[in-house]
């Protein structure tokens, strides 16, 4: 599918797949993915944001902060319990999971997951600042506030990293989202103590999750994930030429890049096979950093596998890591998720970027 058709298609399928009362729904087709999740929304609010879709990227962030408003009682209730050194109960955490009117869905998954959160902090900031025309509202203005208390107190709290699997664990990726929601909220709001705190996780980062001079996905899970691209692109925690991070890269290049990119290598979700997302995500953030030709190599990747409709899947059962488990995903779960919105997202950052790249160089040119 063409660029331009492909880039239609994209903001077609995030408006058709946000409901009417604002939340973006991961993949209405797959049964366990009819809900709306901070992480993907998020991603999609800023892809929405850059080609001007300010109202649906608005009616999302009403949604997103009646829902935190919703369950004030739970997060002031973790708040109280973590700093009086008593135990939360799986059920007393914010959920990960929405239903478009914005209740938890029942059921156990992964419950407490903070990297949405943070993630949408980051957004929130971000947003407003970048497009005054969203406005702020009190909602948001409260919801916010009661996230960063949320982050701050819980952030060293055992948690579900990002994919939803290691439920127990200190997870590299969702420690940046945090830091970086609070850095951008203590800028945002001139709060200095947020700022401190965020100090505090960065170092937590440098003394823990590093080995042999790279980013590791878990505490105790010393590999690779695709996900520690975030700690460059969006969140700027590190430098591109940052050694740590290159080291990492080029461990995620080597390991998991095969040329989709897989999200980690004992990964055996539908097989563990190349996901779309996250090869748009590497697109990202090479166009952000020079590598343009890299970029587009992606872009055109993503085009080839768009079907006839422009749908994007969540990952391809191409070079599968556990090929045997492929089967016995599809037959519990079906098909995999299609449209995935997340997809579709990541990809109008990445076409974006390269269009923004492309019309600087341009206009560069015309002045020199
Ligand atoms: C992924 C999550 C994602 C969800 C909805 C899960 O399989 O692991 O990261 O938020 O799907 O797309």
């Amino acid at each position: 599918m063409e660029k331009v058709e492909l880039t239609r298609k994209s903001i077609e399928i995030i408006l058709q797949g946000q409901s009417p009362e604002g939340a973006y729904i991961a993949c209405s087709n797959f049964p366990t993915y009819q809900y709306c999740w901070f992480r993907d929304g998020s991603f999609c609010a800023l892809a929405m944001a850059e080609y001007g879709y300010i109202e649906s990227v608005k009616r999302f962030l009403d949604w997103t902060a009646k829902v935190i408003l919703r369950f004030e009682a739970k997060i002031v209730t973790c708040i109280s319990k973590k700093q009086n050194g008593e135990d939360i109960l799986e059920s007393e955490f914010v959920h990960s999971r929405f239903t478009s009117t914005g209740e938890e869905v029942p059921g156990h998954w992964g419950f407490n997951q903070y990297d949405g959160l943070g993630l949408w902090l980051w957004t929130v900031c971000e947003l407003i600042d970048r497009f005054p025309s969203l406005g702020n509202s009190d909602s948001l203005t409260k919801a916010s506030e009661l996230c960063a208390h949320y982050l701050a107190v819980l952030w060293n709290t055992a948690c579900s990293d990002c994919w939803e699997e290691h439920e127990d664990g200190i997870h590299t990726y969702t420690l940046a989202a945090i830091e970086a929601g609070l850095i951008r909220y203590s800028e945002f709001t001139s709060q200095s103590e947020y700022r401190v705190i965020a100090s505090t996780i960065d170092s937590f980062i440098m003394g823990h999750c590093v080995a042999d001079g790279c980013f590791i996905k878990s505490i105790g899970m010393n590999m690779p994930d695709a996900n520690l691209m975030g700690l460059c692109e969006p969140f700027c925690l590190v430098s591109w030429d940052d050694p740590i991070f290159q080291k990492t890269l080029s461990q995620i290049q080597t390991k998991l890049m095969t040329p989709g990119l897989h999200r980690y290598e004992t990964d055996s979700y539908y097989g563990g096979g190349e996901w779309v997302l996250l090869s748009e995500w590497a697109g990202w953030l090479y166009a952000k950093h020079g590598r343009i030709t890299d970029a587009e190599i992606v872009r055109h990747w993503a085009e080839n596998l768009a079907s006839s409709n422009g749908a994007l899947p969540e990952q391809i059962a191409e070079h599968l890591f556990f090929p045997e488990m492929y089967t016995l995903w599809a037959k519990k779960c079906g098909k995999i998720a299609e449209p995935l919105l997340w997809s579709h997202a990541m990809y109008l950052l990445l076409a974006h970027e390269i269009e923004e790249v492309k019309a600087n160089v341009i206009n560069r040119s015309c002045f020199e």
